[in-house]
């Protein structure tokens, strides 16, 4: 339901094909905390002037459905009676080309990516192999509620023409980039140095900030790129500093003693990534799990942030994230799933498995992170994290309208969980203990 009336808040702005939805609301304030209404109104539109067909809906108001009642009296409002909206979830690091191997069990990282990852990247040559693949992905993402993703794509520029084709067409916000790997890496994946960085610069003229769009500069990992190769990405992430620089980190120690014999001279894993001018705002670092305090200080210092992957870091047996010691320091960080290596596309199941990796903890009695702690780090934080909390992650007026609808009657031990809880955290832990894809009942890109 829609209206063609205008609607003039006291900013004075004025909008056009205004919709409202009344059901519970979860969103978070400027601290992370949570705003949680039971009875809540989300109210959103397209600015005048601006309301030609593609222009996106942006959230105008949310909070109390009391409150807000009076400001929209004219307007049609669908009401989700025991529905619940969130911000839509955003996924901190993925790789949409290891869908087809999610579920592949190895003895850990290095011969997992031999065995299974580089022989499915191989294929990502063939653009029509990777837009088939990158349409089931963005559908499969939807369908979980996830809105916007930090993606690698392969080292085939094709299958980054095939995600950004998709995700444009589909309206979202989504980040992506070619894989850079000169070295160590098989005939099918393996990049050749210079190619590479003419790919990437390429990409970034072509897709970055072409409507909601964005260019990650991607190393695969240290240990497949020469010097020569973090050099020039290093050089291309100085001049375009508003593109994103994606990567794994501190992952598996088999991994770190390969990267200490290949960069004798950095200090630690991470800082080789310092020392190759690969670590600021927008830099998001995968796993970050075996990290000391000066690794945690220098990821503070520079504004770059983790995408925190519990799932596969369980399944690949890679080891336990410290949120205590992180949390410590402050540094921004976020959820993601690190599908294939990751076992599911449900935040529900990534946010389950990051509080088991708190509770096991490296601290006697374990962490227990909040409900709303871990949405927030799967929506806002993870907004917060990849420098785009103006635009998307939250519900507040101003930014774009990416939100889920949660219908908790799709699965009966949920609905009954919730008809017993005593608070609004009681309420988001039995989401996420209980609640899967079949509970996002619908998902709403720029408000569509
Ligand atoms: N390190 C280098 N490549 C990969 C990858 O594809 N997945 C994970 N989890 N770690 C990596
Ligand atoms: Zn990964």
């Amino acid at each position: 339901m829609t209206t063609n009336k205008s609607v003039f808040l006291e900013d004075a702005i004025e909008w056009t094909h205004v919709k409202a939805y009344r059901s519970a609301l979860l969103r978070f304030d400027e601290n992370g905390a949570p705003d949680y209404e039971a009875d809540g109104l989300l109210v959103i539109g397209k600015k005048a002037g601006l309301e030609h067909a593609l222009s996106p809906y942006l959230i105008i108001q949310a909070g109390s459905y009391q409150a807000l009642k009076p400001l929209f009296l004219d307007i049609p409002i669908e009401h989700l009676s025991g529905q619940l909206i969130a911000p839509g979830f955003i996924d901190l690091h993925i790789h949409y080309p290891q869908t087809d191997i999610i579920g592949s069990p190895a003895a850990g990282l290095l011969p997992w990516l031999e065995n299974y990852t580089f022989p499915a990247e191989s294929r990502f040559a063939d653009e029509s192999h990777a837009s088939e693949t990158a349409n089931f992905f963005l559908s499969e993402m939807l369908r979980n509620g996830v809105t916007t993703a930090l993606t690698f794509a392969t080292s085939h520029p094709s299958s980054v023409n095939a995600i950004f084709k998709q995700a444009q067409q589909k309206g979202l916000r989504w980040i992506a980039g070619k894989v850079l790997q000169d070295r160590h890496s098989p005939d099918g994946v393996r990049d050749e140095t210079e190619q590479s960085l003419i790919d990437t610069e390429t990409l970034i003229q072509q897709w970055h900030e072409q409507d909601r769009l964005g260019y990650a500069i991607t190393p695969r990992f240290a240990p497949t790129s020469t010097e020569a190769q973090l050099k020039g990405a290093g050089f291309l992430a100085g001049k375009y500093q508003n593109v994103w620089i994606q990567t794994h980190v501190a992952e598996n120690l088999d991994e770190i003693k390969w990267v200490r014999e290949l960069f004798p001279n950095s200090r630690s894993y991470l800082e080789t990534y310092q020392d190759f001018g690969l670590m600021r705002k927008r830099s998001v670092f995968a796993h970050c799990i075996h990290f000391d305090l000066q690794d945690r200080l220098l990821m503070k210092e520079t504004g770059a942030a983790a995408a925190v992957c519990p799932t596969s870091n369980l399944f690949l047996g890679s080891g336990f994230f410290d949120f205590e010691k992180s949390l410590a320091v402050g540094f921004e960080l976020g959820l993601a799933s690190d599908v294939g290596g990751g076992t599911s596309f449900s935040p529900f199941h990534t946010m389950m498995a990051a509080y088991y990796v708190g509770r096991e903890g490296h601290t006697k009695n374990g962490l227990s992170l909040s409900p709303s702690q871990l949405w927030y780090l799967h929506t806002a934080g993870a907004a917060k994290a990849l420098d785009i909390a103006d635009q998307v992650g939250n519900l507040r007026p101003g930014q774009e309208a990416d939100f889920i609808i949660l219908n908790p009657s799709k699965k009966p031990i949920l609905e009954r969980r919730i008809s017993k809880a005593n608070s609004f955290e009681e309420v988001l832990f039995a989401y996420i203990v209980l609640a899967d894809d079949r509970v996002i009942d619908q998902t709403f890109i720029a408000g569509a």
